[in-house]
């Protein structure tokens, strides 16, 4: 018998532009008029049952008169639909459409969309071109960029994808303009976030702008964009797997996702978060490395944003902390979070690691707390 040596070292250049503006449809298409996803004439537009009217029909007529084939698949808007089931769906619906490996695939929407067309774009044909065209502040906030692609499942959320970077991302602001408040505080619940870990200076803007968010006034939404792509950035562009940086981007995610499940999505992703951060606040506090005050500033942002900051009565707090083992940062069979220092900062526990051992009995308290 004999050994036989694949040499498959890669280099890969994934790197793409996010643009942030108002009503971009025109520019998407200028764009692949101008070769954005290379010689491509097909595209698949993938959108929710809510955005198709709003944005994602106006793209497929575009990109049509265009002189591209095109075609719209379209799945009910909700957290719910973020399935393996939906995926078969869209890829299925792709197949009979006759759309093969020369395609690619636009996702208009929020979070939802993006997630699950990007991760279609991964598996179809072992792997196809994407353009997310993002149409939520939580999308526009984090989901769209940071190529992590997925689908939940029944046990949790995001426990099935891909890291799959699209061609480019467009953040269009002036979509905002439709988004129901209750999604404007569920996208607030990311940037805040991103002030609490990285920018103390974004976290007073944001506090002192909150009416104007609300009111999608340009320039602070502009602003807002910006400093989210710009604090996500730094992070991936350091560590795009998750080898240790970027799981600061997880603060507040370990209680947040945990309970987004267990409410069965009738909280939405931001507003769990809301709640994941004021739990994890109240542990940074526990150890040392918040004081009182910051905990108050941390409630108070997320009550202005019209969040949540308690857990709610119907949330079984037992099947809560049983959750909580689901977390991608569990490392063997032990909890760990990500601790935000004072606003603005988190706290490092040696070389590239950013998330510390905590025990159960810690976590329950705080969540029993609450
Ligand atoms: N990939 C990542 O790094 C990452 C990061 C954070 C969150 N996420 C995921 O993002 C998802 C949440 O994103 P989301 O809040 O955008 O959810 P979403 O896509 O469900 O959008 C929220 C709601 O707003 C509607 N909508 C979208 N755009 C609209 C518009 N312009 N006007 C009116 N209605 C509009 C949608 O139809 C939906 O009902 C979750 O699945 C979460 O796991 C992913």
């Amino acid at each position: 018998m004999s050994i036989f040596n694949v040499e498959l070292k890669k280099v890969i250049d994934d790197s793409y532009e996010i643009e942030i503006g108002y009503e971009l449809q025109k520019k998407l298409i200028a764009d692949i008029n101008a070769g954005l996803g290379g010689n491509i004439k097909k595209y698949v537009v993938v959108t929710d049952s809510n955005v198709k009217p709003l944005y994602a029909d106006k793209i497929l007529e575009l990109l049509i008169s265009n002189g591209y084939k095109a075609d719209l698949i379209v799945f009910p808007a909700g957290e719910e639909n973020k399935t393996r089931k939906t995926k078969e769906y869209v890829e299925d619906t792709m197949l009979e459409l006759g759309y093969r490996r020369d395609c690619c695939i636009i996702a208009v929407g929020g979070g939802v969309v993006t997630d699950l067309a990007g991760f279609v774009a991964g598996t179809f044909g072992r792997g196809i071109p994407f353009i997310n065209y993002a149409t939520t502040l939580l999308a526009a906030a984090d989901a769209s960029v940071g190529g992590k692609t997925a689908v939940d499942t029944p046990l949790a959320t995001n426990l099935i994808g891909l890291f799959n970077q699209p061609e480019k991302v467009y953040i269009d602001i002036a979509t905002w303009k439709t988004l129901p408040a209750r999604q404007i505080s569920s996208g607030l619940a990311e940037t805040i976030k991103h002030a609490c870990m990285a920018d103390r200076k974004f976290f007073d803007y944001i506090n002192d702008n909150m009416q104007a968010v609300f009111d999608v006034d340009d320039e602070v939404c502009g602003h807002i964009a910006q400093e989210n792509c710009s604090i996500k950035y730094k992070v991936v562009m350091k560590d795009e797997l998750e080898s240790g940086l970027r799981e600061i981007l997880n603060l507040g995610h370990t209680v947040g996702r945990a309970i987004e499940t267990v409410s069965e999505y009738i909280l939405l992703h931001g507003e769990a978060l809301a709640i994941g951060l004021m739990a994890e606040v109240k542990l940074a506090k526990k150890l040392g490395y918040c004081t009182d005050l910051d905990e108050t500033l941390v409630q108070d942002i997320l009550e202005k944003a019209k969040l949540p900051t308690k857990i709610p009565d119907y949330i079984d707090r037992e099947k809560l902390l049983k959750k909580l083992y689901t977390d991608k940062k569990v490392k063997n069979g032990a909890l760990r979070f990500v601790l935000q220092k004072g606003i603005g900062d988190v706290v490092s526990f040696g070389d590239n690691l950013y998330a510390k051992e905590i025990p159960e009995s810690v976590a329950r308290e705080i969540i029993m707390s609450m």
